[in-house]
């Protein structure tokens, strides 16, 4: 048995883009045989981004609920809140301890802002706070304290997966081999979805596909999908982003039967209501799911804390280990 973790930081609502390529590839991989998963919101790493204490409650909630409703079973997949395991918040305490600040330095989250800040000819860390900075410390933590083999995440996040690595060294150079060092487990790179302007799909485009939104809005989202202005009877390129996110959600014979069509000639408009009808198929039953939890909370508390209860067994165990090794117990 392997032990995966890794957080999930609550930051907004999820879109197609994040369906496809996280969170589905996510709960399959859960489901194989010899994996032990534990999947956690990372709360306190969202507070760099998230100022208001109701919108982060809010999205920590719809985070949970989205992962439900795709299909997470909270029986296979430990799914906690990280504000549920202060382990973590003492191992990062401890761990700050062994982690030299030049390693923060080359972090590429704080790099990117002091390289912006010195271009602009203002403060290096001009709008860097601590959280941001030790950032990749509270990641380490979060590893360690399930005693976790590999962490599952995108490349973005590799050079988090190796910080923590380096900490877990320092840490048991100095007291012993105590922590596990993890390894980050990158996916085969999944399709990268396009968004409504042709670009990839994200947040910070603006051009995304909330996952859940209701029908009507989900009919006007597609129906912003940026097309060019060809003449219904003219064929159009197979490979248009309409095409592409057909190819998502309809059988076999639905996208033979699309391609055709849109070989033949066939308007913008008629192409995205079938677009709409296959999307809207496919996202209806888990709609209704996040839907139902979005308004069942006490469910989702429950899930997540019995998820904490989980995590927590492992969580003490580490502590204790720590604490016994550094000497405060
Ligand atoms: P965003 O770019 O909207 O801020 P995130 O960076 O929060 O999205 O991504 C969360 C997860 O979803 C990551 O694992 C990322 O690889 C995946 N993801 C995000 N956008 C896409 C996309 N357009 N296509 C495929 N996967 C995506
Ligand atoms: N930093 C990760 C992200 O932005 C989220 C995260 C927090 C995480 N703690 C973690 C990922 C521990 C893996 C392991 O996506």
């Amino acid at each position: 048995m392997k032990r995966y973790v890794t957080g999930i930081k609550p930051t907004g609502n999820a879109h197609i883009g994040n369906y496809f390529g996280a969170i589905k590839p996510a709960i399959e991989f859960s489901e194989q045989e010899g994996v032990e998963s534990f999947y956690f919101m990372a709360d306190y790493h969202a507070l760099t981004t998230i100022k208001s204490g109701e919108e982060l409650r809010e999205h920590t909630y719809e985070i949970a609920c989205t992962w439900l409703a795709c299909g997470l079973n909270p029986d296979k997949v430990v799914m906690y809140r990280q504000s549920d395991i202060p382990e973590v918040f003492e191992l990062f305490t401890i761990i700050n301890n062994v982690t030299p600040k030049g390693l923060m330095n080359r972090a590429h989250a704080y790099k990117a802002i002091v390289e912006k800040n010195a271009e602009q000819g203002i403060n290096i860390d001009d709008g860097v706070n601590m959280g941001l900075y030790s950032y990749p410390v509270l990641m380490a933590a979060d590893i360690f304290m399930v005693d976790a083999d590999y962490v599952p995440v995108g490349l973005d996040q590799k050079q988090h997966i190796e910080i923590a690595r380096d900490i877990a060294t320092y840490f048991n150079n100095r007291y012993g081999n105590v922590l596990k060092t993890p390894d980050e487990y990158i996916d085969k790179q999944f399709a990268v979805l396009e968004g409504l302007d042709g670009r990839k799909m994200s947040k910070s485009y603006n051009n995304t596909i909330g996952l859940f939104l209701p029908e009507n809005q989900l009919k006007k989202t597609i129906n912003r999908i940026v097309t060019d202005s060809s003449l219904p009877t003219d064929p159009k390129p197979l490979d248009c982003t309409v095409n592409k996110l057909y190819k998502l959600f309809a059988t076999a014979e639905e996208q033979e039967a699309f391609d055709a069509k849109l070989t033949a000639g066939i308007g913008w408009g008629d192409a995205k209501k079938e677009l709409f009808e296959v999307a809207n198929r496919y996202i209806s039953p888990m709609r209704a799911k996040y839907d139902y939890y979005m308004s069942h909370r006490d469910e989702v508390d429950k899930i997540l804390e019995d998820g904490a209860k989980k995590a927590r067994v492992y969580a003490r165990e580490v502590i204790q280990k720590v604490r016994k090794a550094i000497g405060v117990k």
